[in-house]
This record gives C-alpha cells, sequence and structure tokens, in this order.
C-alpha cells in the first residue's frame, strides 16, 4: 500500500493514500465475496440462522462439522465487514435479521446467495478474459460450468418465486384469464426452467416450452421438470427447435437474457413472428440507462454490473464474432423500444413492477 512517497509524479500524499484506500476497498469486498460463497456452501450462515445467537466460534465448528480455527478467522472476517455481529471480545457472533433473510434464506425474495453461489465461476473467466479483450470474442454461459447455471438460477429464483405469478402477471391485461384457459407460452432464455415450472404448475391448461442455448441451463431444467408433477413444460435448445413462425403463441416471456445474446435482433424477430395478433411479449431485462453517466449516477451498483458484463453478459453477448454485444447495462427502455419497434411490434409500454435490478415491459403486435 501506498506511504508518503516524494515521487515524481505530482502526486498528492492524502490524495494518494485516499486512492490507495479506494483500491483496497474493491479487493476487500471481491476477498469478503468470496468468503460469503464459503459461508453459504459451507452451512455457516444457516448454523447462525437456526441457532439461538449469539454463538462462539466453537459452537458454530461443531455444529457446522467444521474446524475451529478456520471457521473463527471466517467469523472474523464476517464481522470485520460488518456481515456478522460481533461481541465486544470477538467471541460471540450472529446474524440480525436482515442478514439471515440475505444470506441465510433461500426462499426469501430478498435471498442474495444466487450471485455468490457462481462467484467462483464467475472469478475463473478471468483467465478467458486476455484472449478476449485481443481477440474480441468472449464466452457463453456454459463456460461458467454447471453451477454457474446453478447460480443463475438461485440468484433470480427468490424473487420470482414470490412475484412472477401473483404480481407480475396480472399486471398483463388478461393473461392471467388466458392462462387459465390455456395458450401456449414461450420462456425464452429459459435457464434452468424456473419461471416455466413455476408458470406450468400454476396454469395446467396451458403448454410452456422453455428455450436455451445452455446445455448446464436445459439439463437442470429437465430435471427440474421431471420433479415437478407438472406434465405441461417442456426445455428445448431454439438451434434444435426454433420458436414456431405461425403466429400460435400468446405469451412470450424473456427474463435476463436479450442483453446476453450474441444476435438479440434475431430473437426479437423470432419472437414477432411467434407471437399471435393479440399476444404479449413480457420482456424482462436489466434497469440500463441511456449513457454511462446516467447509469453511474442513478445505479449503486453500477460497477458491479460493469464488471459482471465484461465476465459474464457481454461475454455472452459476444461469444461468437459480430455479436451485439450489448451487455448487463446494455438494453436501457429505449433500445427496447426501438428494437421492438424495428421488429413489428406496434405497442410498448412499461410495467408498474417495483424491482431493484429489473425493469418490466408489455409489447404488442
Ligand atoms: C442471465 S441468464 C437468465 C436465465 C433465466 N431467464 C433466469 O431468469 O434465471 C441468461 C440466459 O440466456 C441464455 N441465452 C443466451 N443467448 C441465448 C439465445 N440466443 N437463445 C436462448 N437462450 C440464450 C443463456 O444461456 C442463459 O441461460
Amino acid at each position: 500500500m501506498a506511504s508518503d512517497i516524494d515521487d515524481d509524479l505530482g502526486t498528492d500524499p492524502d490524495k494518494l493514500k485516499f486512492f490507495s484506500f479506494n483500491v483496497f476497498t474493491q479487493l476487500s469486498g471481491a476477498v469478503t465475496a468470496g468468503m460469503i460463497h464459503l459461508g453459504d456452501k459451507l452451512g455457516l450462515y444457516r448454523v447462525l440462522a437456526s441457532a439461538p445467537q449469539p454463538l462462539t466460534t466453537d459452537e458454530i465448528a461443531e455444529r457446522a462439522s467444521l474446524d475451529e480455527r478456520w471457521v473463527r478467522e471466517w467469523a472474523y472476517n464476517q464481522a470485520a465487514a460488518n456481515l456478522l455481529t460481533a461481541d465486544a471480545d470477538g467471541e460471540r457472533f450472529g446474524l440480525s435479521p436482515e442478514g439471515i433473510a440475505v444470506l441465510a434464506s433461500p426462499d426469501h425474495p430478498a435471498s442474495g446467495t444466487g450471485m455468490f453461489h457462481r462467484f467462483p465461476q464467475t472469478m475463473a473467466a478471468l483467465d478467458l478474459m486476455p484472449e478476449s479483450f485481443r481477440t474480441g470474442v468472449g464466452h457463453d454461459y456454459d463456460s461458467h460450468g454447471p453451477e454457474g447455471a446453478v447460480g443463475i438460477e438461485r440468484s433470480f429464483e427468490p424473487w420470482n418465486r414470490h412475484h412472477l405469478v401473483p404480481t407480475v402477471l396480472p399486471t398483463l391485461d388478461g393473461v392471467v384469464e388466458r392462462l387459465e384457459q390455456g395458450i401456449a407460452v414461450a420462456d425464452i432464455g429459459c435457464g434452468a426452467g424456473g419461471a416455466v415450472m413455476m408458470m406450468a404448475e400454476a396454469f395446467p391448461n396451458s403448454s410452456f416450452v422453455g428455450y436455451d442455448i445452455s446445455r448446464h441451463a436445459l439439463d437442470r431444467a429437465e430435471q427440474r421438470r421431471r420433479d415437478s408433477s407438472a406434465t405441461n413444460a417442456r426445455f428445448v435448445d431454439p438451434r434444435d427447435e426454433p420458436l414456431p413462425t405461425d403466429h400460435s403463441v400468446g405469451l412470450v416471456t424473456t427474463f435476463d437474457c436479450i442483453h446476453d445474446m450474441v444476435h438479440p435482433e434475431e430473437t426479437i424477430a423470432a419472437i414477432r413472428a411467434a407471437i399471435s395478433d393479440d399476444g404479449i411479449w413480457l420482456l424482462v431485462d436489466i434497469k440500463g440507462r441511456d449513457s454511462f453517466a446516467e447509469n453511474v449516477e442513478k445505479n449503486p451498483m453500477a460497477a458491479l454490473m460493469y464488471g459482471i458484463s465484461v465476465l459474464s453478459c457481454m461475454s455472452s453477448a459476444l461469444s461468437e464474432p459480430g455479436g451485439a454485444g450489448l451487455g448487463t447495462l446494455g438494453l436501457p427502455e429505449s433500445k427496447a423500444r426501438q428494437m421492438s419497434a424495428d421488429a413489428g411490434f406496434s405497442r410498448f409500454e412499461r410495467l408498474p413492477v417495483d424491482h431493484s435490478v429489473n425493469a418490466f415491459y408489455a409489447i404488442r403486435p
């Protein structure tokens, strides 16, 4: 770390210290993210959440069947990062109700462990990046392996489980009634199939097809389909079975995937050809803004999102030469409006759904 150095760069000693502090704060966040991954994977948060708190590290280690010395050092990191509470002697540790919600309750709508589940796979992409920066060609979601697909699943599933069927679908005029009667539904970029299975279970008269190009995501989706009693869902790779082109699909959904696509304009054109005249495309995508400056001003997570874009979203969107490369924040409302109009959609409406990261749109022919 920088100390008071008399260099020939014209540095201001106070600004140098502050800049260094900022740099190492980023590293602190990255390392603590790794510790959150371990806490989740080793069940340490669940131990804290399920016992009368606070606990000593001996008690945590015993309940998690782990070695105390390692647990103690982990707990010190977590308390130093204000994720665990610690008593003045650093002997007993606890997890606040909010900590339990975000770190120890996979079904809570605020659960945040999904991104940390896939943290090692996301960071492993660093090895691939120098070549991508040279060639311009990135890597699709399968490059993150099967655990990458589970991490994506865990990232989106908790909120969806609480809100997709009860909150989001009713904002689409008449859709719930039509789903109850029976329509064809296509979920494109379906990932591990969570949204498809939730809707398929809620609307047994409708039929659902999830489309994804990720083998790992499709394997996971297929497993979920087998584990469910619903018989009205299936999952396919659109390169084997493209969307129908006969305007037979009453509802198309895309959750956080258009910005990941190599050729999003081709997918949007395929949606237009698939959708019925009275159909709706529910587009859910990251709340990007029109400029870099606006993203930084209005989104406290902008640095995280631009970084994830390099490692994951933009990389996927450039995984073949000539890709659109939109990336995590690359589909603001204005661009979504333009791209859907270019494909022949005539109505575009932003839906009144409150979400920390995503925007929701209803798009009609
Ligand atoms: C961030 S994940 C979202 C997955 C899922 N919709 C969810 O909400 O959990 C993006 C997904 O888009 C998929 N994808 C990327 N390009 C695609 C394409 N051209 N057609 C279908 N799926 C695609 C990826 O494989 C990945 O599973």
